[in-house]
């Protein structure tokens, strides 16, 4: 197969860069390890960015962001018992969204399959070849054991944490700066109606929760648990128990729990996000820990810069922005990382925590729910900074 832009991984990111390259001319094939069911059906973030709905809009009537998802004007920071709300849009002027990962994946997939993309399942990616020449290439296997090899003037590796693009750019599985915590989230999704307006992230002497929300019917809730937490340990009273106390002055709406899970933290930036002509994103690129939903945005964010340097190199033959492109991707990515390991650090508790880090945690809380400044750039990170437009 030959295309302009072979792109690893149809996840938001893999899937709106064929989106904006197909706008502007570009041709490209999608190819994805997993089925269209699973890719379609896994549970992740719920938060866009005003920016990624903004993108989103140019799917026209296939992105359902502003008709099924929920604008949020603000969130609640709880701690010592007493909830502060964050207004978003008397700070900043903006807003975000509530709209779960996996929808902005169907909205995706219909408007490229629509659009006539080629996009293929269950194709398991080998390797990927002269990323120094302008003819770099994809050794893939289909879903029926049959050889693929698609090839290319430009390959992406849009396919997550455990990319087999990273290691052609980077050199190795795990060149980056990486950060480990000691802890890890517990999800649940449960069929209840909403405990609350807007999701509440809780400081709490037991650890973190956060009470997010899916729908009228069916809510996502989190609380701070031991990385190896076994879900099948807990009875959903226990789940419940856990839950309410970690969020005092609240009181939780319980109903059935259909789901659990463990998320990992972990935070990663690659050294390199480029090797000639193969570049990563999203995932693949970094990982930031959940706090704070920054994960799906930056991806986004990654995306919209490459699409611009992309269209350079290939309608233009300009290869500046493409050089540029890891250097302007890492400015975002680290105000990103920042965000999310401060947003960790403030609201979770360590086991080793001593009375005097336990107090200082309160003043930091203290310090920006009772500022105007410590709001606003609560405010300006979580609903994002300004994406680049040319
Ligand atoms: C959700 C996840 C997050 O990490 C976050 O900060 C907010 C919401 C969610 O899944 O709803």
């Amino acid at each position: 197969v030959r295309t302009r832009v072979a792109i690893v991984g149809a996840g938001p990111a893999g899937l709106l860069l064929s989106h904006l390259l197909a706008d502007a001319g570009i041709e490209s094939v999608v190819v994805d390890q997993r089925t269209r069911e699973q890719i379609e059906s896994t549970i992740r973030a719920g938060i866009l960015e005003q920016g990624t709905v903004e993108v989103l809009d140019s799917l026209g009537e296939h992105s359902r962001a502003r008709t099924v998802g929920h604008r949020h004007d603000g969130i609640e920071m709880r701690f010592a018992g007493e909830g502060h709300r964050i207004d978003f849009p008397s700070l900043v002027g903006r807003s975000v969204w509530l709209y779960p990962q996996h929808e902005v994946l169907k909205d995706l997939i219909a408007a490229r399959l629509a659009g006539g993309q080629d996009l293929r399942f269950g194709i398991t990616v080998n390797g990927i070849e002269d990323a120094g020449t302008e003819r770099p290439r994809v050794i893939a296997t289909d879903a029926d054991g049959q050889p693929l090899v698609i090839e290319a003037d430009f390959v992406v590796g849009a396919d997550g944490s455990r990319s087999v693009a990273r290691p052609v750019v980077t050199g190795s599985a795990f060149g980056g700066y990486f950060r480990e915590y000691p802890f890890a989230w517990f999800g649940i999704l449960t069929e209840a109606p909403p405990s609350a307006d807007e999701l509440i992230y809780s400081n709490s002497p037991d650890g973190f929760a956060l009470i997010s929300q899916r729908s009228a019917t069916v809510q996502r809730m989190y609380f701070q648990c031991d990385p190896d937490a076994d879900t099948a340990a807990y009875s959903e009273a226990q789940l419940w128990e856990e839950l309410q106390k970690r969020v005092p002055g609240t009181t939780l709406k319980e109903g059935p729990i259909f789901q659990r899970d463990v998320l990992r933290f972990r935070s990663f930036v690659a050294h390199e996000l480029r090797k000639g002509r193969v570049a990563i994103v999203g995932d693949a690129a970094h990982t930031v820990p959940p706090t704070g939903a920054k994960g799906m945005n930056l991806a986004v964010a990654d995306v919209i810069l490459l699409n611009l340097a992309l269209q350079a190199l290939l309608l233009e033959g300009d290869e500046r922005r493409i050089d540029d492109f890891a250097d302007a991707a890492r400015r975002r990515i680290w105000k990103a990382q920042h965000f999310s390991w401060w947003m960790t650090s403030m609201l979770h508790v360590t086991a080793d925590a001593t009375d005097f880090d336990r107090m200082r945690q309160l003043g930091e809380l203290r310090s920006i729910v009772e500022s105007e400044a410590g709001q606003t750039y609560l405010a300006e990170a979580y609903t994002g900074w300004p994406l680049a437009t040319a």
